[in-house]
Parts: structure tokens; sequence; C-alpha cells
């Protein structure tokens, strides 16, 4: 066997020196006096893995490095030279005597610089992907080993370390970019500056953090398919932890790596021998909670809530109605200080992802008792958990002054335990008394306004005979006129309600055009042959006599092209209905989501749209006498005329600024997701520039013929569509954004690459950023220079979320989405 080793080695030995460089040759093991060529490579025993000389297209930019031997295109683990790429292709890999690695190229690399004598050292590529360098042949003795230098991709056996007292030592960091190894701006790391977490960081500043070890993971890792091949461990020794994981035994031949991006995510991919490809089978972020701190300190981070973020019971919110989407960093304060002293007790939070541990303290042979004990007694402890949820828990972890980053986290969420006073605990009971006593109140109420009734109906049956009531008609139009202020010129028509009745044919289904959550939207054909639609909202709707004398309101003032006209409307007791002109092409969402539809709509009539929709914002926003923010803008309000021409529709949701007002805040954040900016969705706060977010969506879907909302990016699939354009710019590589159907010829993409950027202008995350629209109109134009834009707000996919929003004309969805408003302050 060793002498089969040995002729081997002499065979390779001896090839090694009559070797031409244009060969390509695998070998096993080197020994000093051999060196690596830039055209040989360095294969492991079972060919897993193999190393070489690699570039990125540039030659004269050299790369030693690490990847799958027959994983295609080429997947690279590990880059010795990531600094220093060598610029000449001459360039060779030799093992010295002393047992280090040097690129000789004007020696601008070597892996350590040791005066190591009388050693006999050995190269070899493990099957596990580590680069070693052995004390002899068969030695356990290793000089020197790749691991122990991590780069940008975590495999399986290799360990991240970090010392008590010096910090992290062995940790992955991000390329440059995809083409550049180099160290880039993200380190994912352990920190064990309390209880052992892992955190993404950039410079000093923490992007993400895991929470802490819980026996099996860090407890914001979500528990998926990948925790049944793979085992994590987090070992302590006296000096510091390390941190690593392994395939299980049952599943030796799992192929899977952890990389760090060069944006700061992490991506667990496996490889799939039958798809040939990657999966990706975990990624961080995933969503707005997962930003390090989303919601401040002191709250609670739930993405499927809006606002995504909450106080903890006890606490205030610092916010203040402003722009900055990151107002919630200031987070949240106690409204009653703790006592420190018996009467503080504590909340149970179940299903949490525990908060950052960088303050916290810990022990592992305290009792949970114990451990509610231990932070009584210490007035700046404000939090409490089991150490380990293994075995039904054990140790104790203690949170000290500020909660940061905890998150619902329904994927094996743990519980916490927050500290609380005596008179939160008062308040509660406190609030039951006084719903109780508000029931009792309502109940008196009911009784008086039942009695009330009966003796109003008694009196008006016998005083109805003989008397005339005038006609509601006449009535209404008193009352709109009140309404609109001084705007007769402009006033809608009143309409009977049984002429629409007739009109609609008795509001029969077979010409209902669409639904939404505030009744239904009816074809009508009134006596003169004119076509109507027409919106009528459900009796029970109660938020719908608000939006109702909303749209009544604006509308009656509004005339431009690109806005739908409203004929008039209708209000007869309970019964009231909107009439607009009807719009025989139904709405953009119709025709850009669908394939066979889309193919109507060359890039030529689909930049007319975009143009068309912008005019019309213009016209709202800042050319009618009032400046009117829309709030629900999406395909779907988009109607369009027989000549394709756009028309913005469903005003319900709009909303009038006056004089020089540049933004409100509301605590009924409605819209519809997907095209809602972060600081409406976080915040509830809008402005002309959520409507600019909303346009820019509508741009970017009418380009790429996807609906943002449900859309992933094949290779990153946490990015939603906006996302996804993002990372095709950043690649530059926009035009691949294009819809197959649209023809991309040279001349176009210059339009189309315009457009693309405008809407990338548009959905930038802080509002100050993105374009008034009357920019936006020029821009399209060609007529001004188009600045960079930066990163897109919610890029990040929503999670699994069905798209309730249907693509039915006029229909007002808004609040049919109500799985995402939230109605009133909490
Ligand atoms: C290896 O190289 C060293 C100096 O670089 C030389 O002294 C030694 O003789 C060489 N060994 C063989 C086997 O060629
Ligand atoms: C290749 O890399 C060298 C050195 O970094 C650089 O100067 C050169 O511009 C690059 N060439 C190309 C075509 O990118
Ligand atoms: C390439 O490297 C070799 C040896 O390392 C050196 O002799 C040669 O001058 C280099 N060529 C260039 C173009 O840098
Ligand atoms: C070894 O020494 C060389 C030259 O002094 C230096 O460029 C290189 O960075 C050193 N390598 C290490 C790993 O310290
Ligand atoms: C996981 O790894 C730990 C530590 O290396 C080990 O003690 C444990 O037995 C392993 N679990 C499984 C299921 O292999
Ligand atoms: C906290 O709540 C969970 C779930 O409701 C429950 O199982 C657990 O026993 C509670 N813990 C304590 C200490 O009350
Ligand atoms: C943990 O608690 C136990 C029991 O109270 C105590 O004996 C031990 O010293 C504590 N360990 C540390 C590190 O504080
Ligand atoms: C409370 O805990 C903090 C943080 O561990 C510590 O600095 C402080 O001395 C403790 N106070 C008391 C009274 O034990």
């Amino acid at each position: 066997m060793k002498s089969q080793q040995i002729l081997m080695l002499m065979i390779y030995t001896t090839f090694f020196c009559f070797m031409s460089t244009s060969s390509h040759q695998d070998t096993v093991t080197i020994t000093p006096n051999h060196s690596i060529q830039y055209h040989d490579t360095l294969v492991s025993s079972a060919g897993t893995f193999e190393a070489g000389f690699f570039d990125f297209g540039n030659s004269s930019r050299q790369y030693f490095g690490i990847w799958y031997k027959s994983i295609s295109p080429r997947t690279i683990v590990w880059v010795a030279n990531r600094n220093a790429p060598v610029q000449n292709s001459t360039a060779v890999l030799k093992l010295t005597h002393q047992g280090d690695l040097v690129i000789l190229d004007g020696r601008v690399w070597s892996s350590s610089n040791s005066s190591k004598i009388e050693v006999k050292p050995v190269m070899q590529l493990l099957d596990s992907g580590n680069l070693v360098v052995k004390d002899g042949e068969s030695s356990e003795n290793l000089l020197w080993q790749s691991f122990d230098y991590p780069g940008d991709t975590f495999l399986p056996g290799m360990k991240l370390k970090s010392d008590f007292v010096t910090g992290p030592y062995q940790y992955l960091t991000s390329w440059r970019d995809n083409e550049d190894p180099a160290e880039g701006e993200f380190s994912y790391k352990i920190d064990t500056r309390g209880f052992p977490q892992q955190v993404t960081t950039s410079g000093t500043t923490i992007s993400y953090s895991t929470g802490p070890w819980n026996g099996y993971l860090f407890s914001g890792v979500s528990w998926d398919r990948m925790h049944r091949f793979l085992n994590f461990s987090l070992e302590f020794t006296n000096k510091g932890v390390s941190y690593g994981y392994e395939t299980l035994k049952s599943s030796v031949l799992t192929i899977t790596m952890l990389k760090l991006n060069p944006r700061g995510g992490t991506e667990r991919s496996l490889w799939s021998n039958k798809k040939q490809s990657w999966d990706i089978v975990n990624t961080h972020p995933i969503d707005q909670c997962e930003y390090f701190a989303a919601c401040g300190v002191n709250s609670i981070c739930n993405s499927d809530d809006l606002p995504i973020c909450e106080c903890l019971q006890g606490f205030t919110s610092k916010f203040q109605a402003k722009w900055d989407p990151h107002d919630w960093s200031a987070g949240c304060v106690r409204r009653t200080k703790l006592s420190c002293d018996n009467g503080d007790w504590f909340k149970n939070y179940t299903g949490i992802k525990l908060p950052e541990t960088s303050s916290s303290w810990f022990n592992r042979s305290l009792s949970l008792e114990e451990c509610e004990t231990l932070c009584l007694r210490n007035c700046s402890c404000t939090a409490y958990t089991n150490l380990d949820i293994r075995d039904g828990g054990s140790g104790c972890l203690l949170w000290f002054d500020g909660i940061v980053d905890m998150r619902t986290h329904t994927n094996r969420g743990q519980e916490i335990y927050i500290r609380l006073p005596f008179s939160e605990r008062d308040q509660r009971r406190n609030k039951r008394d006084l719903n109780r006593k508000r029931l009792a109140g309502i109940l008196v109420g009911l009784l008086a306004l039942i009695i009330g009734l009966t003796i109003l109906l008694w009196a008006t049956s016998k005083s109805i005979k003989g008397m005339k009531l005038p006609k509601p008609v006449v009535k209404k139009a008193i009352s709109w006129k009140h309404m609109m202020e001084k705007e007769e010129d402009s006033l809608p028509t009143i309409f009977d309600f049984s002429t629409i009745d007739v009109a609609t044919n008795h509001f029969s289904n077979r010409n209902k055009l669409g639904e939404g959550g505030f009744g239904t939207v009816h074809k009508g054909t009134l006596i003169n042959g004119q076509e109507i639609a027409v919106k009528r909202l459900s009796k029970t709707s109660r938020q719908g006599t608000e939006e109702f004398k909303n749209e009544v309101k604006l509308m009656a003032t509004l005339q431009h092209r690109n806005l739908v006209k409203l004929l008039g409307c209708s209000i007869q007791q309970d019964e009231k209905l909107l009439i607009y002109e009807f719009m025989p092409n139904r709405s953009l969402d119709y025709f850009i989501f669908d394939t066979m539809q889309g193919k109507l709509l060359d890039w030529t009539k689909r930049l007319e749209i975009i143009e068309g929709i912008a005019r019309g914002l213009m016209y709202l926003h800042q050319d009618s006498r009032l400046k009117i923010i829309h709030r629900d803008i999406k395909t779907s309000n988009i109607l369009l005329d027989n000549n394709m021409i756009p028309k913005i529709s469903d005003f319900g949701l709009a909303r009038i600024f006056g004089g020089d007002q540049a933004e409100e805040k509301t605590n009924r954040v409605m819209g519809t997701y997907g095209y809602m900016s972060p600081e409406y969705a976080v915040h509830g706060s809008f402005s002309t520039k959520s409507d600019v977010f909303s346009f820019g969506v509508i741009v970017i879907e009418i380009i790429s013929g996807r609906k943002n909302r449900g859309f992933r990016d094949p290779h990153h699939h946490f990015l939603n569509l906006l996302g996804h354009a993002w990372r095709l710019w950043i690649e530059e590589r926009p035009l691949e954004l294009i819809h197959d159907i649209l023809d991309d010829s040279a001349a176009l993409s210059v339009e189309i690459l315009r457009c693309i950027q405008v809407g990338l202008l548009c959905v930038q995350q802080n509002p100050e950023n993105r374009p008034n629209i009357s920019s936006v109109v020029l821009m399209l134009n060609g007529e001004k220079l188009l600045p960079k834009p930066s990163q897109p707000g919610f890029y990040i996919g929503e999670d699994n979320k069905a798209d309730t929003g249907s693509s039915k004309q006029y229909e007002s969805c808004s609040v049919n989405e109500v799985s995402m408003s939230s109605l009133g302050a909490r």
C-alpha cells in the first residue's frame, strides 16, 4: 500500500519534471521542489475538490483557489491570494522546505513566513475542500491549513472561532463583488462579548444578528430541511468558542456550503445532482425584520404586521412623525420606571427570536426559577430565559438594559421573560375593569336607543299620513353642495337610483365587471346609449361612506386626459353609487401580466402608457387646483380606453394636501402590498413621494411583465421584483429585466434602459432621493440627466402571502386586502 503511494508520487514527480505547461494535470500530493504551474491543478483523493490558478476573464489577475471539481459553472470556495492577484501567467505555487506556500511572481503571497526546521512538508487537498500542509505524508501534524483562513465560503468541517478576550479571529469575509475576491465590506463571525451569537458586520456595525446559541442552533436561524442532514455545533473551550457544522453520516454525499455574498447576505446552498444546479435552501435576510435592530430598542418586529414594529408591553414609542424610514431606530421607552423592588414581574413572550446578546450574562447550572430570582435582584436586568432549549431547557441567560433585535419567529421560536413594573400588572387589571364598564355603558346606550327609536317610529307613523316628504334627490344635491364648497361648476350629475338600476339591468351578475372590498362594479348603458361603469358601495361597509364622499368630492374637481372621468353619483337611503365613463379595455394588469394579452402592447405603447400615468400623477400632485395624493397607484387602478390611453382610477383612498403641506401620517395604513412605499407601509406617512414609489413599481412591472409581489429572483429567492431589477442593475446587465415578448432591439433598448433607471430612481428607499413626478416626466422625455439610483425600498420579497388583488376593472380592492391594513393605533 505504502509502496504503491510512493510509486504514484514518483510517477507524478517524473511527470511534473517533463510536463509541458499547457497540459492540464491532476495530482494528489505536492512536496517541495514541485510547484503548481499556471495550468496544473491539484485534486482531492475522491475528486470532490480541485485547486489551481484561475481568473475572472482578465488574465492579468490570476488567483490560486479551490473549487468543486465536477460542478459547473465553477464555484470557488477559497482563494489564496484574494487581495493580491498575480499579474503574470508564468506564476507558480510552491511549497517551501519550511512548509510555507508561496506564489512566485515577485513573491506576492505566502501562507506564512515560518522558520521551521526539520520538517518534511507535504501539501494535499482533502476531500473536505481543506488545503493542508502536513509534516510528512502520513503525519497528522498539520503545519498549515486553508480552513484556518476562511474566505467567503463556510464548508462542512470548517470552524469559525472567537477568543473570549481578543474576539473573533477566524471568520468569513465577503468578496468585494462577484468577480473580485478581495476582502469586501462584510464579515460573518461569532460574537463572544456576551453569550455567543453569530453576527454579520460591516466595519464595527452589526447588520444582522442571529441571536444566541440555543443548543441546536442560533435562535434566529430558521429550522428547515437542511437540519435533517446538518449537525451544527458550538464548542466552548477555556479561551473561546468554535462554531462549525458537519453533514450527518447518513448523508455523506451531500454537497453543501454557506456563502456570505458581497452585499452581506448569506445563502445556504445544496447541490442537486438531478438538476445539476445549486438549490438555495436558506437565505438571510429574508425580510425587513432581519435588518439588525430594525425596530430599535425595546420593541418587537413582526413582518406579518403593519407597521412591522411594535413596542413591548409597558413601553411606548419614541417615534416622531418624520420621513426617515429608520425612525424606529429610536425604539421605545418605558412608560413607568421599574420599581426595583419585589413588585416587578415578568411577561412571558413566546415564539420569539431572542434579542442580541452582546451585553448579556449567562450561567449554565442555574434553573429558570433561579434565573428569575437572579434577574429580579439586579435592577438593570431586563429579561431572562433558558440558555439551552434541549431536554426541556436549562441554564440561565440574562439581558441588561435595552432589548434589541427581537422578532417573532414562528418556526421554532423561543420564550423570553421581559421585566415589567408592578403598575403594568395593575393596568392590565384596570383595563379589564374598564372594558367591563364600557360594555355596561354600551348596553345601557343600546337600550335607550331602542326605546328612542320605538317612540320615534310610533310618532312618525302617526304624522306621516297626509304629509309629503321632500324628494330625496333634492335633499342630496344640497348636501353635496355643502360638501364640495363652491365647486358648483364641476358638480357631478346626480342620478336617480332607478335610472342606474335600469341601466345596469338591476345590477345583474352578467353586467358585473369586478368586485372589491367596497362593493361591486357593474357595466351599464344609459337610455341615450352611453356606456357607464357603476361602482356600487356595499351597504354593510361603514368605511365605504368615507371613501365614497372622498371620491365624489375629489373627482368632481378633477379633469385630465389621464384620469378616469366621473359622470355622476347617486345616493338614496343606503345605496351609494359612483358613475364613471366606461373603459372598454379594462386595466393595465390585464395586459402586462399575461403573455397572450401582453403581445398587444409593444414597447412604444408601453412607453406611452408610462408617460400617460406620469402625466396623470403630475396633474394630481401639482397641476390641479389641489395637491392630491392617490395612495393606491397600482396596475389594476390604471384603466385603458379605446386607444389604450391610461386613466388613473379609484380615488377612494386619495387625500388632499393643503398649501405647502409635504406629508401626512395615518394610523390606518391602506393600500396594496407590492406597491406601498416603505415609509407608508411601516410608519403610515405618505406624500407625493409615496405615489412616486408606486409609480416606479408599475414602471418596473411594465418592463418586466412581472408582478412585484410574489416574484422571486431565480438566484436570490429572498429578492422580489424590485430586488431582482436592482441586482441586475448593479451587475450591469439591466436589459435582462425586459420581458421576452418585448423586442429589445438596440434602438429601443436605449429607451428601455432609461425607463428602468427612472423606475429604480422612483423606488429608492429614501423618499427624499426619489424624483418628484414632474422631474420624472422630464426624465422620460430624455430632457433631464439621470442620477444614479440607490438601493430600493422593500426589495426583499414577502413570504408566501397570496396576492389577493385581482385584475378586475374599477374594483376598489384596497380594503379587500385587509390582511395588511392596520386599523387604529396600538
Ligand atoms: C530542492 O531545492 C533545494 C533548494 O531550492 C535544493 O537544495 C535541493 O537539492 C532540491 N532537492 C531536490 C530533490 O531536487
Ligand atoms: C485587468 O486587470 C488589470 C489589473 O488589475 C487592469 O489594469 C486591467 O484594466 C484589467 N483589464 C480588463 C480588460 O478588465
Ligand atoms: C513574470 O514572472 C516571471 C517570474 O516570476 C518574471 O521573470 C517575468 O519578468 C514576469 N513577466 C512580467 C511580464 O511581469
Ligand atoms: C511573509 O513575508 C513577505 C515578505 O516579507 C510578506 O510580503 C508577506 O506578507 C509575509 N507573509 C505572511 C503570511 O506574513
Ligand atoms: C452533532 O455534533 C456534536 C458535536 O460534534 C455531537 O456530540 C453530536 O453527537 C452530533 N449529533 C449527531 C446527530 O450526529
Ligand atoms: C410561557 O408560555 C408558554 C406558552 O404559552 C408556556 O408553555 C410556558 O409554560 C410559559 N412559561 C411560564 C414560566 O409561565
Ligand atoms: C453558576 O451558578 C452556580 C450555582 O449558583 C455557581 O456555583 C457558579 O459559580 C456559577 N458560575 C458562574 C460562572 O458564575
Ligand atoms: C447588575 O448587573 C450588571 C451587569 O452585569 C453589573 O454591572 C452590576 O454590577 C450588577 N449590579 C448588582 C447590584 O449586582
